[in-house]
């Protein structure tokens, strides 16, 4: 098959919800659709269990699974659909962020009873960002939940979203009749029985029809035709162009524990989901039918045994074709290197690849040469764009709390970052050490990690600060820039990268400096230049 055809039939998106909406069930009826796995149950539930904050086993456990949930391949008539995993709980929503730079779509599942919760929302807002079409679905409509028109209100309010309903319910929680199919005009009558799978499809093109009274009885018949009718007069016209752009979102509702709605996303989504995406690099816009490989790393993740150091990085392929045992340009260092194992993913298995085309994900071993954002091409000078740090909210001075083991720890923390687990700061003023985290969970797995994989020890001391931003200064030789620095020098700091960051004590002192020094940006990610629009 062409590259242009293998291009075309390819679908790689990311499912984003808040813990429990039901990402991991939808994620599973979707596999099931595509027959890579048999039977419900065989998509490991990668949750951090609640209150497990120290539970190392439970650590462990996760990341074993997260490896092999990474990244979850499947065929669906014809199209290589690839789904990215991203983890709900908050702790690792960096790495979400991180995940969501190498999907080209998403599907985010919202609770039908507890609407846009807190991680929604602030996932969705990456994805708005990056205009990353979102398709909403919107599950457990089996069970009581919100009125679909205050849903779809507080979506669009909340979510700051433009949405157009494909789909509608009949009823809901105990009166659940089904779902009218806006998109392919038919009924879906819910037969209740999750044991059977069985959905039963009427056709109904015109909503007029007696038919329809027959099949769910008059009154609910009724209040369809109304609430379809308000539909089409207040929500805009589905808009496959607008979908694309990230101007308008469709909306789908239904139950996945039920499968139930499921097979209605699954077809819209192959039909209009984007296929891989041209992605921006230092120098141009790099697309994905070019002759030349070219791809980045969005995600590391450490070995899980703790003898062997090398690690498998996920790389995104945005053009061209990934060939095992071809030399490739690894662009920070400037070294070529050839992968002899490189590891593609089917259903929940990893396997080893020949080829691999845009859109897919290839897990590469590797032995510490990678960063998160390091960029392979067959020689060309450019480095890709877009995988931003957040700025952390947990905070902590690291210290050395073994002297023989400086140079472990030096090593383990250094890789460690690579890898995203936290955000290394050296102060400016005195040179220490500070490690920020987007979730109190990870300074347990650093310090557990640092001494099970790289025999070095750590303690943690407090250190009161509110949020890091990155500077900006309009001016960077002005007085204000200077004055700025003079005065705030004992809360300033370098990121890995030798960017300058402000560590702001409250939100109070945060808004004072911005406001007092106009001209100097304190900005919430790294990368700020690329995320403006
Ligand atoms: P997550 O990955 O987004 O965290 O959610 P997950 O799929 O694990 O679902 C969270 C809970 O919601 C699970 O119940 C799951 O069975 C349930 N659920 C998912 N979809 C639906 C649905 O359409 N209707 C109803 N009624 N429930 C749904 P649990 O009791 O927490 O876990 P389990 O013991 O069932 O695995």
């Amino acid at each position: 098959m062409s590259l242009k055809k293998e291009i075309q039939r390819r679908r790689t998106f990311g499912i984003i919800a808040h813990p429990d909406a039901g990402k991991t069930t939808l994620t599973e009826k979707l596999l099931l659709f595509g027959g890579a796995i048999n039977e419900a149950g065989a998509v490991k539930n990668n949750k951090i269990k609640k209150g497990a904050t120290s539970d190392f086993m439970e650590i462990e456990r996760q990341r074993g699974i997260s490896v092999a949930t990474s990244v979850l391949a499947f065929e669906y008539e014809g199209i290589k659909i690839n789904i990215l995993d991203t983890p709900g709980h908050k702790d690792f929503a960096e790495d979400t962020f991180r995940t969501l730079t190498a999907v080209d779509s998403v599907i985010v599942v919202i609770d039908v009873a507890k609407g846009v919760e807190e991680q929604t929302e602030k996932l969705v807002e990456v994805c708005r960002m990056r205009n990353i079409p979102i398709i909403i679905f919107i599950n457990k409509l089996d069970r009581e939940g919100r009125d679909a028109f205050d849903l779809l209100d507080e979506i669009e309010q909340k979510l700051h979203l433009r949405v157009t309903p494909l789909s509608f319910p009949i009823g809901m929680g105990y009166d659940f009749k089904g779902i009218y199919n806006v998109w392919e005009k038919n009924v879906n009558l819910f037969s209740g029985d999750s044991r059977k799978n069985i959905e039963e499809t009427i056709e109904i093109e015109d909503l007029s029809s007696p038919e329809l009274d027959k099949l769910i009885g008059k009154k609910a018949a009724d209040t369809l035709r109304e609430e379809i009718e308000l539909i089409h007069e207040v929500y805009p016209d589905f808009d496959g162009k607008e979908y694309l752009e990230g101007n308008l979102q469709p909306v789908f509702f239904g139950s996945a524990l039920n499968n139930f709605g499921v097979r209605e996303l699954l077809d819209c989504f192959v039909e209009i989901a984007p296929t891989p995406r041209a992605k921006e690099s230092s120098t141009r816009l790099v697309k994905p039918d070019e002759k030349e490989f070219s791809g980045f790393v969005f995600k590391i993740h450490a070995n899980m045994d703790p003898k062997h150091r090398d690690r498998l990085a996920f790389v995104k392929i945005v053009s061209g074709i990934f060939e095992r045992n071809s030399p490739y340009l690894h662009v920070r260092n400037g070294k070529k290197m050839k992968f002899s194992s490189p590891n593609a993913f089917f259903a929940e298995k990893k396997q080893i690849v020949d080829v691999s085309y845009p859109g897919d994900i290839v897990g590469l071993h590797d032995t510490g040469n990678f960063k998160i954002g390091d960029t392979l091409t067959e020689g060309e000078e450019m480095q890709y764009k877009g995988i931003p740090s957040f700025s952390p909210e947990f905070f902590k001075y690291i210290n050395n709390a073994d002297p023989m083991k400086s140079k472990q720890l030096e090593k383990g923390i250094d890789q460690l970052m690579d890898e995203g687990v936290a955000q290394l700061f050296t102060l400016e003023l005195n040179g220490r050490k500070a490690i920020g985290t987007v979730g109190a969970l990870q300074f347990e797995v650093i310090q557990y990690r640092l001494e099970h994989e790289y025999g070095a020890s750590c303690s943690y001391e407090n250190l009161n600060v509110y949020k890091a931003c990155w500077v900006e200064a309009k001016d960077p030789k002005s007085e204000e820039f200077a004055d700025f620095k003079r005065v705030k020098a004992k809360f300033l700091a370098k990121d890995k990268r030798g960017q300058l960051v402000f560590f702001a004590d409250s939100a109070f002192t945060l808004q004072m400096t911005q406001s007092k020094y106009p001209n100097v940006k304190l900005h919430f990610v790294s990368e700020f230049e690329k995320m403006k629009n």
